[in-house]
């Protein structure tokens, strides 16, 4: 695995020292113009060190290579859950149906009981939710920290649908919802 840290585009003489850190923007408007972009919520799952499940809500999941299939996760460095993952070397990203709000809320609180989540399992250990609409069982490939997160890249070892018939969860605005399976295309469009 691959470690690299990226720090952010330093231009000598071009920025000042506040701009270089990143703080010319502030966290505050910076979450708020990011959360004009629509995702959808992801339960990403490894195994602690006594191999019991261990995850965390993320929205940060994107898709990064076809071939080979790789995906990225961006997860805080003040994580719990980023131990467990960089310890297992697996994680599996489970997509989440628009009726596991529940879930996905206690899951980001810590308050998830995993005893009461069905799950299985697939190529890794990696824990994979039954009623998720579907979910990738990936390899951690590369570890990059950039500013306060790490981006994971995970290499899928399988994928696959559960829930195909059920509509998504998605954040927007920093507020659940969901998003039909498809929408009209206007004429001539
Ligand atoms: C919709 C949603 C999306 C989130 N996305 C991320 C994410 O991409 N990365 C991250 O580190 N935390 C994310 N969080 C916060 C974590 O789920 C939460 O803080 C989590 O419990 C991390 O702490 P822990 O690993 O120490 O338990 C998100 C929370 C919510 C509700």
């Amino acid at each position: 695995m691959r470690h690299q840290t990226i720090h952010p585009p330093a231009e000598p003489g071009t920025l000042n020292e506040a701009e270089v850190r990143g703080t010319a923007v502030p966290p505050a408007e910076f979450r708020s113009v990011m959360s004009a972009y629509t995702t959808g919520v992801c339960i990403a799952c490894s195994l602690d060190e006594d191999g019991a499940p261990s995850g965390l809500t993320v929205n940060s999941f994107t898709s990064v290579s076809l071939v080979p299939p790789i995906v990225s996760l961006c997860i805080g460095l003040g994580s719990r859950t980023l131990m467990d993952f960089r310890r297992a070397g697996v994680f599996a990203v489970n997509i989440l149906a628009v009726d596991q709000i529940p879930l996905a809320q206690a899951c980001a609180a810590r308050e998830l009981n995993w005893e009461e989540v069905a799950l299985t399992t697939w190529e890794t250990r990696a824990p994979i939710i039954s009623r998720a609409v579907a979910a990738l069982d990936c390899r951690i490939v590369a570890d990059h920290e950039a500013g306060d997160h790490a981006i994971l890249l995970g290499q899928a070892a399988k994928v696959g649908w559960l829930r195909r018939d059920v509509a998504v969860l998605t954040y927007h605005r920093g507020r659940y919802g969901t998003a039909p399976p498809e929408l009209e295309i206007p004429p001539g469009a």
